[in-house]
């Protein structure tokens, strides 16, 4: 049984991109391992210094998380700063991390690109904040989407560091994790590479989306005029529709409107209906589920409350430990 550990910022609800890079995951995951799955509220504050309602933003993923399908009884489900121990790993990282490293970061050339009126220490500290998270339950595997390799990457360079210099053999080393094998990015609707909460208005299918906002977005996808000859390689934005299509529609509808590429005959206004279709099917269920969870205050605590005391078992038994193995101990 392996430990697993993963987490997702509150920055906005959940879409599809969340759910095929990371969630779908946790999900299968949770039956076979040992599995900590958080929400990232510490991290939100590198972008949204002043939320406007952090703790409603957190009970929205929470409820996500469960109407998705994770079970508190199988997996521990929390919220990052309801275990500050968190807090107090990445103090400890930080002085073994080198600001070389951390500014080469390529998260962090996009954010100071992206905010440049708040380059922040906790921006360029992300890297060590996330190995903290992975590295307080000493996990194995941490299933994520393709942005967040580089990260593992630093995860592994901290924890093996630690080993190093403190001459142990505490860490174990993380690997990103996909069921694929490969780890995955979904495309966004507006042409770009990447379904995000910040790449722009209408590029992300949100799972609390109603199904009228879906295909609004859909339609409004970025096409061109279609193909002029047969079996013409796909621009970028054509790519993104039929790789979306892949993840949400049946094999036999894929294959109709590839070979209707091949063949120039696609209409695209068509491909974005049935597509729309496929997405507003496939989120139905989470829908209706997160509808019905969000009134249940009771439950939502309760699931938070029960978390915590798991996260904090786990995560004060390894801060013990390295607290020892640095020297910090008692007169
Ligand atoms: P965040 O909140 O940006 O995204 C949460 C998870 O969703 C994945 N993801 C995607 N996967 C594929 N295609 C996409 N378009 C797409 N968009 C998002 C992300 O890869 C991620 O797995 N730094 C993390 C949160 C975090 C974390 C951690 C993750 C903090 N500490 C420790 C794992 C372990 C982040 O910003 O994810």
């Amino acid at each position: 049984m392996e430990t697993v550990v993963s987490g997702i910022r509150p920055t906005g609800n959940l879409h599809l991109g969340n759910y095929f890079g990371a969630l779908r995951n946790f999900i299968s995951m949770q039956n076979e391992h040992n599995c900590y799955f958080f929400i990232a509220d510490y991290h939100s504050l590198t972008t949204h210094p002043t939320p406007g309602d952090l703790n409603g933003n957190v009970r929205q993923i929470l409820v996500e998380y469960l109407a998705a399908g994770l079970d508190p009884d199988k997996a521990t489900l929390y919220v990052q700063s309801d275990v500050p121990e968190v807090a107090e790993l990445y103090l400890f990282l930080n002085m073994n991390a080198y600001i070389g490293e951390l500014e080469r970061c390529t998260s962090f050339k996009d954010k100071i690109r992206q905010q440049p009126q708040n380059v922040n220490a906790g921006l360029l500290t992300y890297p060590t904040l996330m190995a903290a998270d992975i590295l307080i339950h000493r996990a194995n595997k941490v299933p994520v989407g393709k942005d967040q390799e580089q990260h593992l990457e630093m995860t592994r360079t901290f924890g093996n560091r630690f080993n190093r210099m403190y001459n142990v053999d505490f860490f174990p080393e993380p690997q990103a994790f996909n069921f694929g094998n490969e780890l995955v990015k979904i495309p966004g609707l507006n042409g770009s590479g990447k379904m995000g909460k910040s790449e722009g208005e209408g590029n992300a299918v949100y799972f609390a989306d109603e199904p009228e906002v879906i295909r609004k977005k859909v339609m409004k996808a970025v096409t061109d005029s279609g193909p002029t000859e047969p079996n013409q390689p796909k621009p970028e934005a054509i790519q993104n529709i039929f790789q979306l299509m892949k993840v949400v529609s049946t094999p036999n509808t894929l294959t109709f409107f590839e070979e209707q590429y091949n063949t120039c005959q696609i209409r695209y206004g068509d491909m974005k209906k049935q597509l729309a279709q496929d997405m507003i099917a496939f989120t139905e269920p989470f829908r209706e589920q997160i509808k019905a969870l969000l009134s249940d205050e009771v439950y939502i605590s309760r699931v938070r409350k029960a978390g915590q005391e798991k996260a904090h078992e786990s995560a004060s038994k390894t801060l013990r430990e390295v607290r020892e193995i640095i020297g910090f101990r008692k007169f």
